[in-house]
């Protein structure tokens, strides 16, 4: 009788690393070095229930570039060539989950602290800056949300100096942002008063479309969060980092939260996602709401 096949749900690799029935060869070896190298480079920590995650994403770049076991293609991501890859790489390790509006207390906070306060200090003085930073941005969604909040809180946001950068390590997801063309169906994340900045394309209305009044407010920039120092100049009034941190580790995360405030204008804000939280208590932060921080002035 022919052994039964093992449940692929529960056991993916044999004795040496061989997948059952899989395509190619991913062997303990192949998971680490890839491990390492998503450490080296991006600050992610991958753990061990991801194995099977890296196996299907990166599956996908072995059959790019025709290769046929991930030990080559650690062997090639570690050579001098290997470098054209990393970007691919790094777009593919990349976890980019997002919408319009998410943990949307973030965006009253925002209105209520941040735009309103600025546009009745600056309604007569034009001209006044406010800096605003999306850190991992993903593919658009949430400094599109801001420019939102920004474009209604702040009636004559054109006289002023008033920008949102948004940054990512994953190019793809920055070209999506860039473009700024999303599923209809995403209009449901959006509240009612903000859906007139967000325009139906098609005759059916088949995407949803950003127009300029919110794009001309960000510029979309790559930057690893990683790299040192940082090439911006000037300090945010806020800085949104919102389930980015999560696939680091203590000591990672918390040599960027002391980056983050260094970055921050005295009384800024930093928010960071639902899941997160700074670990014991920061010199310079005070806690300021759910998930919201502010820079000591
Ligand atoms: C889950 S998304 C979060 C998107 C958005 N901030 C939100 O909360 O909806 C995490 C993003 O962090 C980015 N990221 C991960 N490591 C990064 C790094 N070292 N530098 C910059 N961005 C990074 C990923 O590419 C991904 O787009």
């Amino acid at each position: 009788m022919a052994n039964p096949q093992p449940n692929q749900d529960a056991l993916d690799f044999g004795p040496e690393g061989a997948p059952y029935g899989r395509e190619f060869q991913f062997s303990d070896a192949d998971f680490r070095s890839l491990v390492a190298l998503a450490r080296e480079r991006t600050g992610i920590s991958l753990s061990d229930s991801k194995r099977n995650l890296i196996y299907s994403r990166l599956s996908r770049r072995l059959r790019a570039l025709g290769m046929m076991s991930f030990r080559s293609y650690r062997e090639y991501l570690n050579s001098p060539d290997g470098e054209q890859e990393i970007e691919s790489f790094i777009n593919s390790i990349s976890t980019n989950l997002t919408k319009f509006f998410r943990e949307s207390h973030h965006f009253d906070h925002l209105r209520d602290r941040v735009a309103l306060p600025f546009s009745q200090a600056s309604s007569s003085r034009p001209g006044q800056r406010l800096r605003i930073w999306s850190a991992g941005c993903s593919t658009g969604e949430e400094p599109y949300t801001i420019a939102a909040v920004l474009r209604r809180g702040i009636p004559d946001v054109e006289r002023h100096d008033v920008k949102i950068l948004a940054t990512d390590i994953d190019t793809d997801v920055l070209s999506k942002g860039a473009n700024g063309e999303y599923p209809a169906a995403s209009i449901d994340d959006i509240p009612e008063n903000y859906r007139s900045l967000f325009q139906p394309k098609g005759s059916r209305g088949t995407a949803l479309v950003i127009g300029g009044e919110l794009k001309s407010l960000i510029s979309f920039r790559h930057l690893n969060l990683m790299v040192h120092p940082w090439p911006m100049r000037g300090l945010f009034d806020a800085i949104f980092c919102r389930n980015v941190m999560i696939y680091f580790d203590g000591p990672t995360k918390a040599a960027l939260i002391d980056r983050f405030v260094e970055q921050l204008k005295p009384g800024g804000w930093l928010y960071i996602g639902h899941s997160e939280s700074l670990l014991g208590t920061h010199t310079h932060l005070s806690h300021a709401g759910r998930t919201i921080y502010r820079r000591n002035s």
